[in-house]
């Protein structure tokens, strides 16, 4: 509940893991919620000191950082055990291989994408969920994508199947936190300018804002999904696309 005192948007000492916290959106989401007061422990399969240069030493230095493959069932338990209660959790790891779905060999890509953006998410969803809910609160935020619901501006099949499912992976998610005060919602983004589509022939002039969005414009709706503000947001998609898509 926000109250007349309290900014919608304060996050001061709530410890909210940021998955993905080397990339684009990532980042810039770690800068703002411990602009906003969090606390962070920030994951990514790239070396901690990676994360640490991508996010920015005023930032990583007070945070928790694991270098981690979320896909992987057995370290995600282990980091969670390590980490120990956290109030929040930011999932913006995937990849978006751009490729040619009949060659040979892509049933290897698609198995990737399966581990990144679809086990990934629930494997972090499996560790932190029961301590949100024994504690009565939490938050959970997911990143889907525009191309989860109209297939994709660039990305291939992959992707936009596995966003998809993530955007109803979000929905069954909230009902089993939502008796309990753990909200659970995700963002879809449109096109984006981070590393996962520099040089992928993204033409800005073809999006009604004639641009992509800044990392900073998804990370700002992910630290207020985490805020006060976001109390009565439950199982919802928002749509972060600069008018590329409707529905
Ligand atoms: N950039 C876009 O246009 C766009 C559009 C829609 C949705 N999204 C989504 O936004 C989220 C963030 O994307 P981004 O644009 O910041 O991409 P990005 O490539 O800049 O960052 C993704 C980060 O996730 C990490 N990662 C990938 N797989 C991982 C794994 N298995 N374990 C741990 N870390 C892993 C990468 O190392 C990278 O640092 C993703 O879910 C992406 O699908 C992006």
């Amino acid at each position: 509940m926000t109250s007349p005192e309290t900014s919608p948007f304060d996050l001061t000492d709530r410890r909210i893991v940021i998955s993905g916290a080397a990339g684009g959106i990532g980042s810039a989401t770690a800068r703002l919620c411990a602009r906003q007061g969090a606390r962070l422990v920030l994951i990514d399969r790239v070396p901690a000191g990676e994360i640490r240069d991508r996010v920015g030493a005023a930032v990583a230095d007070s945070a928790a950082i694991h270098s981690l493959d979320t896909g992987c069932r057995r370290a995600v338990t282990a980091m969670a055990e390590a980490v120990g209660p956290v109030y929040g959790l930011v999932d913006t790891a995937a990849i978006a291989p751009f490729d040619d779905w009949m060659a040979e060999d892509w049933d290897e890509a698609l198995d990737q994408v399966i581990r990144a953006n679809i086990k990934g998410p629930i494997n972090l969803a499996r560790a932190f969920l029961p301590g949100m809910t024994a504690r009565g609160e939490g938050r959970i935020v997911l990143c889907g994508s525009v191309a989860g619901w109209m297939g994709g501006i660039r990305s291939g099949p992959h992707y936009a199947f596995s966003k998809g499912g993530l955007h109803a992976f979000v929905r069954w998610l909230s009902r089993q936190g939502a008796p309990h005060n753990v909200l659970v919602n995700g963002i879809a983004p449109g096109p984006v300018e981070t590393g996962m589509t520099a040089g992928k022939g993204y033409d800005p002039q073809l999006y009604p804002l004639r641009r992509m969005a800044k990392p900073e414009e998804i990370a700002a709706t992910a630290a207020f999904l985490c805020g006060a503000g976001a109390g009565y947001a439950s199982g919802a998609i928002f749509d972060i696309n600069g008018g590329t898509h409707f529905h």
